[in-house]
């Protein structure tokens, strides 16, 4: 199986191709363009071996997908490449379309017309995998039921309405062209090698720094956490296993409010690393400025791929937590870089470190 992964130096793209390489049937070919949120050093465990190759490009390139596709040979691709970052997107909303949207379509164009030059039984093996987001639903009150499959798209940022159009364009090439989709929609990831710009590695790496811990608003916000590598797999299994056409929520049925997620980072460091100073690291939480639209909940209802493809995720919020902070212990080596480009001036979304 020839794997192309887009966005495969990300923090879910490269937690996927780490995963798919285990496997020596595969063959994981890594399209990344290395924005600001690639990063190559997430691949160091694997970029040696003989089933993995990296390959710098943008999936807004036509022609360049093209000639990827038909170079390797590939059986399946597994679309990650985006822009992610919904405060960002709030910021400069322009890269979202262009990634997002207008590169989600002209890779559409390369493999429709790759998948109808390939002969019969290649055609049949061939998939293209689209990886989006709960964003798109909109968001939830405290009492809603949780989003389902068939719940309408109602996205609210400018992220999670590029994320949306991306999704419709890959099921109309699915429906108008018969193009061999399938769809994941997945709840807030957290884990190893997340870009410290997220809530849960800006809280932890701030904690340790003994800064400031910005919570949005009042805390109230709430979103279902899924550990990476539970992610990983439940794409695996979809690609490999889901009805071509259809779409599968993905999400760790743990739903916390930000303040929570916040205190419990603050609790296990608290046992793990205290402060210098003996005080707990919720001293350090600082209420500020809210996030402009700033959806209040989302939920994902799983039974649709727990059912039919027997997935479950393997963490509960508090062991794959506990397994993060450790990760971001033992492994300064990784985002101590990205911190120091930070303090030199560069941008690192709105809650910028010691905000
Ligand atoms: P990320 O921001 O960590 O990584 C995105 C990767 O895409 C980066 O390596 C970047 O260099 C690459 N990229 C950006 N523009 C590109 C382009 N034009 N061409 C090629 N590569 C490009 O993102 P992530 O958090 O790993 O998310 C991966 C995918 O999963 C995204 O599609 C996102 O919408 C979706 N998703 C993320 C989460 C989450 O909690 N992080 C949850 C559900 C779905
Ligand atoms: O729901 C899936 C989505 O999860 C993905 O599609 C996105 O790509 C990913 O970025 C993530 O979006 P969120 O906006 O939920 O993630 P973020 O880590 O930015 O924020 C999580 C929550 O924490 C959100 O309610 C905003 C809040 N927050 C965030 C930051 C960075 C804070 O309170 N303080 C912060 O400093």
């Amino acid at each position: 199986m020839n794997i192309l992964v887009t966005g495969g130096a990300g923090f879910i793209g490269s937690a996927l191709c780490r995963y798919l390489v285990a496997d020596p049937g595969n063959r994981v070919i890594n399209l990344d363009k290395l924005t600001y949120a690639g990063n190559p050093a997430s691949l160091r465990q694997i970029e040696a071996l003989p089933n993995y190759r990296f390959v710098r490009g943008d999936i807004c390139d036509e022609a360049a997908m093209a000639d990827v596709l038909a170079a390797e040979r590939i059986d399946r691709i597994m679309h990650l490449a985006a822009e992610t970052h919904v405060d960002r997107s709030i910021d400069g909303p322009s890269t979202f379309i262009e990634t997002n949207i207008v590169g989600t379509f002209r890779l559409l164009q390369a493999a429709m017309k790759y998948w109808r030059s390939l002969p019969a039984t290649a055609a049949e093996r061939f998939r293209f995998h689209h990886v989006s987001t709960d964003e798109v639903f909109g968001d939830l009150s405290l009492d809603d039921n949780s989003f389902r499959e068939e719940t309408p798209y109602a996205p609210s940022s400018p992220y999670s309405a590029s994320k949306a159009a991306s999704d419709h364009l890959v099921r109309a090439w699915h429906h108008t062209f018969g193009l061999p989709v399938v769809i994941t929609n997945c709840s807030n990831n957290y884990g190893p090698f997340h870009f410290p710009e997220k809530l849960v590695p800006l809280i932890i790496l701030n904690a340790l720094e003994e800064r400031p811990l910005p919570v949005y608003g009042n805390g109230t916000n709430i979103r279902d956490w899924l550990y990476v590598d539970d992610h990983a797999r439940a794409l695996d299994l979809v690609a490999t296993n889901g009805v071509t056409g259809e779409s599968y929520n993905i999400g760790g049925g743990s739903e916390r409010s930000n303040l929570a997620v916040v205190q419990t980072i603050c609790d296990i460091l608290d046992q793990k690393q205290p402060q210098r100073s003996c005080r707990s690291y919720r001293d350090l939480v600082a209420f500020v400025d809210d996030r402009p639209g700033h959806d209040q909940r989302y939920a994902m209802d799983t039974s649709k791929i727990e059912r039919e493809l027997g997935w479950k995720p393997l963490e509960s919020f508090e062991t794959g937590l506990s397994q993060t902070i450790d990760w971001y212990l033992a492994n300064s080596w990784w985002w101590r870089p990205i911190r120091e480009r930070n303090y030199r001036g560069e941008r690192l979304g709105r809650a910028v470190a010691g905000r």
